[in-house]
């Protein structure tokens, strides 16, 4: 095996090859876990020498370590950008890429169906630094070309929401931005490399919660950013060399093993979710599916248009019903975890009712709502395990005894915030 990292290559041997150089480590197939904080040099002459070029050796653990480099190149490869950046999270992904591109007297536009710590970092913080935030209708289209505003310096998307999956449609967005001037940042987590292609459909700067199905274990918190400029890139990795949201090389490590498998995973991702989709589609119980890969779905004609896949992350929404009555549903269930985060090989369940928060349009149910992660394991299992549920739904909904339906109609508004 040779360098494969500059080579272009179809999908899968990217995935298998990308930002791999075990020329330089032996020949060892997978770079080493390289725990670093100090860095010495020989002289400091050479100390010196990679000073105008901090990002692109090793000179201290901060600002990337070979592990790290190479979970960059391999991500930037399957985005097709200039330059990746990794950090410790999701979530420092967004808020680096926000602070860093965004300054006093800027406005921003936000999807209003995003990510909800995306909106509190918007609302929370940088409003309180004097950036403008507006919040957009996530269907809005090449509409947002109304919006904008001489000062308006970027428009935040994310597609489809993580909660509600609506798609947005990027090229139209992108292209109206672009026009004003503004840059165009996506959370591309659902999306995955692999199913959406973000900077070919307009978008310039692509990010994700790696955490979720690039690492694909449920056992590292790590995010990742891919600039389709030079410009962007020095400006995102400046802001993140001092606010120190640097990513340990465990976590690299993880993620750069997690993206050899990320196809292969993704499509059994996508094969059991569309497969149990369409089971809860036909339930009795179960009055809304949001799935874009189904035909009914509102968001499928954008999605089919501009994605390749589909991860196995959707909504459910149920008939009416008390808290009690989803709580028992959930409780039951034998192979869904109940959980944050998703995109691990295990199924996840999240009850979603009153964690949607609107301020430009309005999310409208009549019952109540949840989020569905569908892993690795045998889909009749999975469809067997909810079975089960719902008929103890089912059961407490319509049963005569007061003690079971007892404060029976559903509470909006009465779930935990979603972290
Ligand atoms: C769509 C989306 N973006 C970003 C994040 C944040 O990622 P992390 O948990 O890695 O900080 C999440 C986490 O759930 C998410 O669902």
């Amino acid at each position: 095996m040779g360098d494969k990292s500059d080579k272009d290559g179809k999908l899968d041997t990217l995935l298998a090859h990308a930002g791999s150089h075990p020329e330089r480590q032996l020949g060892a197939v997978n770079p080493p876990v390289y725990r670093v904080s100090t860095v010495v040099f020989p002289t400091i002459a050479a100390m010196q020498e990679g000073a105008h070029r901090p990002f692109d050796s090793m000179r201290y653990g901060r600002h990337g370590t070979p592990t790290r480099f190479a979970f960059e190149d391999a991500v930037c490869a399957l985005e097709g950008g200039y330059r990746s950046i990794a950090t410790s999270s999701g979530q420092a992904a967004i808020a680096s890429t926000l602070a860093a591109l965004l300054g006093a007297g800027d406005h921003a536009l936000i999807a209003d169906s995003v990510y909800h710590p995306t909106r509190a970092y918007c609302v929370d913080h940088l409003a309180r630094y004097g950036v403008e935030i507006e919040f957009y209708d996530p269907l809005i289209g090449a509409g947002i070309g109304a919006l904008m505003r001489p000062n308006t310096k970027l428009v935040y998307t994310e597609s489809p929401g993580s909660l509600t999956f609506e798609v947005q449609d990027i090229p139209a967005i992108s292209a109206a931005a672009h026009e004003n001037g503004a840059i165009v940042v996506t959370d591309n987590t659902w999306g995955t490399p692999v199913f959406f292609n973000a900077l070919e459909k307009g978008v310039d700067v692509s990010l994700h919660s790696a955490t979720k199905f690039l690492v694909g274990h449920s056992d590292a918190m790590l995010g990742v950013i891919t600039c389709k400029y030079e410009d962007h890139w020095r400006r995102i990795k400046n802001a993140i060399a001092v606010s120190g949201v640097a990513p340990g090389s465990e976590e690299v490590f993880l993620g750069l093993r997690g993206i050899r498998t990320l196809n292969v995973r993704l499509q059994r991702h996508q094969e059991s979710g569309l497969h149990v989709a369409k089971w809860l589609l036909d339930h009795p119980e179960v009055t809304r599916v949001l799935h874009p890969a189904l035909p009914h779905d509102p968001g499928h004609f954008l999605w089919k248009r501009d994605f390749t896949g589909a991860c196995g992350l959707f909504g459910i929404e149920l008939r009416p019903g008390s808290q009690q009555a989803v709580a028992a549903f959930v409780d039951d269930l034998d192979l869904f975890g109940i959980g944050f985060s998703w995109g691990g090989y295990e199924s996840l369940i999240l009850p979603t009712t009153g964690a949607v928060h609107r301020t430009a349009t309005q999310w409208r149910t009549t019952g109540p709502t949840l989020r569905l992660h569908i892993g690795l394991e045998d889909v009749d299992d999975l469809i067997a395990d909810l079975e089960k549920g719902l008929l103890i739904y089912r059961y407490l909904v319509f049963s005569s005894s007061p003690d079971l339906i007892r404060g029976s109609t559903w509470m909006a508004g009465s779930s935990p915030a979603m972290t």
